[in-house]
């Protein structure tokens, strides 16, 4: 099966597009790198041509509403509209568990996702969301976001993390399975505090910052409750451990 990879070059992306391989399907990535530009469309018709799914996996570089609405929006009305004309029967997008509810607690990355989702959902093209919790490789990114010098003051808020390849492992199943016309859910198989995964990380890398959590503490701009981070319980949970992964991490 021909399968289009926007963003098959980034974090998931690229271990979707490997995966995919692996199991003997025509994975092409499709990103800048590659010669297509899912906002401009330079090169999209192209790479669409004979693709039976599209699976999104591509990030904006913004994360104000603005920036991130603007790609999102465009980005994915763009594979919608050139993936119908191409013949694609299946569209899958991959986002954030709980994206609404941190979209209405104010973080305006999570509001363009939310609107891409609902892009997504509302097209009449048979799809697929996924949503996934924060990637292992995240950790260091929201440490980074809560922090001044010497002090992250990080988000009082439980969080189950999965392993990004464990996230593609994910997208792969559902790619290659029938629409969902539904969003799933998958996480990791351990809960954190916030501040304590945030502690392991910085711990690991021999960073001195001082972690402290902090009930008014916000993640990229949203106000979290202490569950907006978690899954359902009926979400699929994977098996790669944070601290396994610190372990093997070079
Ligand atoms: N971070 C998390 O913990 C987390 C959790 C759940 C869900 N997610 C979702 O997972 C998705 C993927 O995240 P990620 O961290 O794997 O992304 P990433 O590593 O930042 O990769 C982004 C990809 O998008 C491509 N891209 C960006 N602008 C493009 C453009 N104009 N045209 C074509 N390609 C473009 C990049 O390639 P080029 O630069 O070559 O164009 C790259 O391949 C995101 O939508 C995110 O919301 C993330």
């Amino acid at each position: 099966m021909k399968i289009v990879v926007a963003g098959g070059t980034g974090l998931v992306g690229a271990a979707v597009v490997d995966k995919l391989r692996a199991a003997g399907h025509d994975a092409v990535a499709a990103s800048r790198r590659t010669g297509v530009n899912l906002y401009t469309a330079d090169g999209l018709a192209d790479a669409l041509e004979g693709a039976q799914v599209v699976v999104d996996a591509s990030n904006s570089r913004y994360t104000d509403y603005p920036g991130a609405l603007d790609f999102f929006e465009t980005a994915t009305l763009n594979l919608l509209t050139l993936g119908a004309a191409a013949g694609v029967r299946h569209h899958v997008v991959l986002s954030v568990v709980g994206s609404e509810k941190l979209a209405s607690s104010g973080g305006l990355y999570f509001q363009a996702k939310a609107e891409q989702e609902r892009l997504v959902a509302e097209s009449g093209m048979p799809y697929s969301i996924v949503h996934s919790t924060q990637f292992f490789e995240f950790v260091r990114a929201i440490a980074d976001s809560a922090s001044d010098a010497h002090v992250a003051r990080v988000a009082e808020a439980l969080v189950q993390p999965i392993a990004a390849e464990d996230a593609a492992s994910a997208v792969v199943e559902t790619a290659t399975g029938a629409p969902t016309q539904r969003v799933v859910e998958v996480a990791g198989p351990d809960q954190f505090r916030l501040g304590d995964l945030v502690e392991l990380e910085l711990r690991w890398a021999h960073d001195p910052r001082e972690v402290r959590a902090d009930t008014e503490g916000e993640y990229f701009g949203a106000r979290l409750g202490a569950h907006d981070l978690l899954p359902s319980p009926d979400a699929t949970l994977y098996w790669s451990h944070f601290t396994d992964w610190l372990d093997r991490r070079t």
